[in-house]
């Protein structure tokens, strides 16, 4: 059986993982055959592949980034989109079914296909942790290690200056990456898309935090919004699923928290910094076990399913339990860490 894998969506520390897991596990216990698909659904439908075998796939559960390529396209648009094309695409390069790893769009897309009669295999992929049916995803731990420990440096300058220091994290709808890194930090206030707050909430935390002699440190989501604010900020124009790009809100509440404090206030936005580079040893184990039960849902022919962790666990589930509504962080789970703030 001859089988593609792509990449698809923005891309995360662990992708590479991934795939060298299915690879090693689909070839040494199973005699399946790889091919690569470029650029996610972009390669399917121009029918754009690479050699994957062993040897491609060799040292690179420690590679940042994905070996395949990544990018944002719908495998029902353009000329040659859609499931037919798609299918005789398939059948033309002898290739039986697809593994896709890749966040909600993705696997949205890949259960449109499954449905349509495609073999199509997910796997989740996203460093917000956004998505419901896998209790993390890999990069989200990577994600969080890179954002704690610019938090820790912005720290010993802040305290060094006494200033207030404000560090903006991804996460489009979610807070995870806030919360997480947040707690992990001592941050004195974490402003989460699910949680929006007044500015008098804000400085209320910051001031009392100077009070007893900190540097204040707050992390905010690109997605969080203040109370009144009808979406998040951007000032970025779209993206390619015309989306408005994030980040700046940290830029906006700096100089807010200043007026209002007295305080100096600087901003910082980590960005894409914390989707590069070499994933956390966690992920790396989340990634590969991922892959290589990937590899066995292949044979066993669970075609429509993705793979996803449960408790400690890689279970299947249908597509459609990742799909709908968000992984977002339960009320419970913020109220416990605001405890910390101020
Ligand atoms: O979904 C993951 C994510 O990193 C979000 O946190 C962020 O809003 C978005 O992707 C950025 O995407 P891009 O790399 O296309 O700008």
């Amino acid at each position: 059986m001859k089988i593609g894998i792509l990449t698809s969506g923005g891309d995360c520390p662990g992708l590479n993982a991934v795939i060298r897991g299915i690879v090693l596990k689909g070839t040494t216990t199973y005699d399946l055959e790889f091919v690569g698909i470029r650029d996610g659904w972009r390669g399917v439908v121009e029918g754009d592949f690479m050699p994957l075998t062993r040897h491609e796939v060799k040292g690179l559960s420690k590679v940042g980034g994905t070996i395949l390529g990544t990018s944002r396209t719908n495998p029902y648009e353009g000329e040659r989109g859609g499931a037919e094309n798609i299918a005789k695409t398939l059948y033309g390069h002898k290739i039986d079914g697809i593994v896709a790893i890749g966040g909600e769009g993705t696997l949205a897309a890949a259960d449109r296909l499954a449905k349509d009669g495609i073999k199509v295999l997910g796997v989740p992929k996203t460093i917000d942790n956004d998505l419901r049916a896998t209790d993390y995803s890999f990069g989200f731990d990577t994600a969080v290690n890179i954002a704690t420990d610019a938090m820790d440096r912005l720290r010993t300058t802040g305290d060094s200056h006494q200033r207030c220091m404000v560090a903006e994290v991804m996460g489009r709808h979610v807070g995870w990456i806030a919360l997480h890194a947040g707690v992990a930090a001592g941050a004195h206030a974490i402003l989460i898309p699910e949680h929006p707050m007044t500015m008098d909430e804000i400085c209320a935390f910051v001031e009392s935090a100077h009070d007893r002699g900190r540097a204040p440190l707050v992390v905010v989501s690109e997605g969080f919004t203040l109370e009144g604010m009808e979406e998040a900020y951007s000032d970025k124009g779209l993206d390619a699923f015309n989306r408005p790009r994030l980040g700046g809100i940290g830029d906006m509440l700096a100089p807010e928290i200043e007026r209002r404090t007295g305080i100096e206030t600087r901003a910082t936005i980590l960005g894409h910094i914390q989707r590069g580079g070499a994933p956390s040893a966690f992920d790396r184990v989340l990634a590969t076990r991922l892959g290589l039960h990937a590899a066995d849902a292949v044979v066993e022919g669970a075609w429509g399913q993705m793979v996803a962790l449960q408790g400690t666990d890689i279970v299947r589930v249908p597509f459609a339990d990742a799909l709908g509504e968000l992984n977002t962080v339960p009320k419970y789970r913020y109220d416990e860490a605001a405890a910390l703030f101020g």
